[in-house]
């Protein structure tokens, strides 16, 4: 069986999604450890899950010096290493990795991200509503009503260097609805990523070596 490693800092229903399909066995993976830097409910899930639950801290000093911060992303590293993953799934993960930490796992690292990203890595989207801007960063949602758009999506990529720029994996459209405030629309966002990142896993684990390599080089 293969090994998803997951980190997360969040509520953790997109875990929950990644572990419902691999109890269903639509997965083809086993989560075998979650990672968090903060007690959280994607900890939670995992210990309920019987899955290894890690906590490893990040105190704000580390946060600013970032000598601390490729430290902590090497023990990070060692951490999921042992549990030698497949695929190491940031579900919820509001921390940038450094690239020595993305090279451990060259093409195995990938994101889920509340916004439309484009396939070229550049600044817009084609969509059904027209090309609107990429939302990158960790305040895509809000983002996205305060340029009053009228379409946004979720996206699962591969992380690379470049902050949510990296090959695009699947990808959907949600409206903005003229009512949408950022509980109402990140929560219909939320549907579609526990509907693509289950697909997405378990088409990456299933893909031939050539597209893993491929997806390793950017
Ligand atoms: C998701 O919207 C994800 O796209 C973003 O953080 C949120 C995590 O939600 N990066 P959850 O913890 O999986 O519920």
């Amino acid at each position: 069986m293969r090994s998803i490693a997951v980190l997360a800092c969040g509520g953790g229903s997109n875990l929950q999604a990644l572990l419902d399909a691999s109890a269903s066995g639509t997965l083809g993976a086993t989560v075998t450890v979650v990672v968090a830097d903060r007690p959280c409910g994607a900890l939670e899930r995992a210990e309920a899950a019987g899955a290894r639950a890690v906590l490893l801290p990040m105190a704000a000093a580390v946060r600013r010096d970032p000598d601390a911060r490729r430290a902590y992303d090497e023990c990070l590293a060692d951490v999921l290493a042992v549990f030698a993953p497949d695929l190491v799934v940031l579900a919820g993960w509001m921390l940038l990795l450094s690239p020595e930490f993305l090279a451990r796992f060259p093409g195995r690292v990938i994101n889920v991200h509340p916004a439309l990203l484009p396939d070229d890595g550049g600044d817009v989207v084609a969509t059904s509503r027209g090309a609107i801007p990429a939302l990158r960063g960790g305040h895509a949602v809000p983002d996205a009503l305060r340029a009053g758009l009228p379409v946004t999506g979720a996206t699962v990529h591969v992380v690379t260097d470049d902050l949510d720029a990296g090959p695009v994996l699947l990808r959907d459209e949600v409206p903005i609805l003229p009512d949408d405030d950022e509980a109402t629309l990140h929560a219909r966002i939320k549907a579609v990523e526990h509907r693509l990142l289950p697909r997405a896993v378990a088409s990456l684990l299933g893909a031939s070596a050539e597209r893993r390599g491929a997806l390793a080089r950017g």
